[in-house]
């Protein structure tokens, strides 16, 4: 039999989990997950990464805490695949410290991620938000991985892992796997309700910009209700019709259904009637998460036990390659 394949994906744990991080990221992770024969999974709370901007400690410890809740709550099952938090192991960051001096800081300036964040944050752009992209880096090296789900933002993110990747080896000799991206074919842009020409993002300080995958049934019907769409009222997937695209896009991804199959039902039916329908699945696909997540929340013990048998097989695997590293670049052993 064939070697499975090691997935690996992360979270940052800050805002609220998205029905854009759930269409064009979680879901793929839970796929992945099902195929037992072929992939081995492994999923992170990323909490090192949100550190780029300053978090409200007490604030932060909660939210990560309900990250880890909703990815249970969505499916992801502890007894199939890793799910553990990156700041508790600390091979991360170390490996991180190797990788930066492998990365040429012309390269961290290139990424867009950085470009955008320095220009919003002109008072903070920190070390640690160029470095970035090589913790992320890190965390996929790790582990081996071979394939990577994320969103379509996050592939340039990937190239540069797998240059450096590409670099090491060839400075040493074959040391890490060279991973690749996976990334959704529908979905793997879902935009904001307020303004369809920007990504929903879970640090929107709008609220009515994104769905939360924990939201009230209500507040979801209300927030597609409000989205911005345009002053026509053909439903159809056009060049230009943001709005309009954006909801066929997630109505699609949370139904099955094609582009077309809707556009054709809902054509000449009125946006009040399509953003209805919209709604409804919407508020149906989210409906036993959140029970899940409500459940999960009650029970503080039973998270952290699974968080920390999460931590240790993670920290199993990180080890072993972090010392083969420290190996080849000649520290001396301990
Ligand atoms: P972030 O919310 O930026 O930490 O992203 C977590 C994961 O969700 C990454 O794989 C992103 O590519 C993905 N993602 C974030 N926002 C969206 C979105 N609006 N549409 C599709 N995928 C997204
Ligand atoms: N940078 C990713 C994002 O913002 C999150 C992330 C961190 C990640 N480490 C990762 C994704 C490793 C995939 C693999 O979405």
């Amino acid at each position: 039999m064939e070697k499975k394949k090691t997935v690996y994906s992360g979270i940052q744990p800050t805002g609220c989990l998205t029905l854009g991080n759930y269409i064009g990221a979680i879901r793929n992770w839970l796929k992945l997950q099902e195929e037992l024969e072929e992939y081995f999974c492994i999923y992170s709370i990323v909490d090192l990464h949100a550190l780029t901007t300053r978090q409200n400690p007490a604030l932060f410890r909660k939210t990560a805490l309900s990250f880890f809740a909703q990815l249970l709550a969505v499916g992801l099952d502890p007894e199939k695949s890793i799910l553990y938090f990156q700041s508790h192991v600390p091979q991360h960051a170390e490996l991180t410290w190797v990788l930066n001096c492998f990365t040429y800081v012309g390269e961290a300036g290139r990424m867009t991620q950085f470009k955008e964040k320095s220009r919003k944050h002109k008072d903070n752009i920190n070390m640690g938000l160029m470095s970035y992209p090589v913790l992320m880096a890190a965390d996929i090296l790790l582990y081996q991985t071979d394939l990577v789900p994320v969103g379509i933002d996050q592939k340039q993110h990937l190239e540069l892992t797998r240059d450096i990747a590409m670099r090491f080896n060839a400075a040493y000799s074959p040391t890490f796997t060279i991973p690749q991206p996976y990334i959704p074919k529908t979905g793997a842009k879902i935009c904001s309700l307020s303004d369809p020409t920007a990504k929903m993002s879970k640090s929107d300080p709008d609220e009515n910009a994104t769905i939360s995958i924990i939201d009230p049934p209500q507040a979801i019907m209300n927030k597609i209700k409000r989205a911005v769409t345009d002053c026509e009222s053909v439903v159809e997937y056009r060049e230009g019709k943001h709005g309009i695209n954006n909801l066929l896009t997630i109505f699609s991804a949370v139904s099955g259904r094609s582009i077309e199959d809707i556009a054709d039902e809902y054509r000449n039916k009125g946006y009040a009637a399509f953003k209805n329908a919209v709604g409804e699945a919407v508020v149906e696909e989210l409906r036993p998460i959140r029970e899940r997540y409500e459940k999960l929340m009650a029970d503080k013990e039973y998270l952290m036990q699974v968080i920390r048998s999460g931590d240790e097989k993670a920290d199993r695997i990180a080890r072993r390659t972090l010392s083969k590293v420290y190996r080849k670049i000649g520290l001396v052993e301990r």
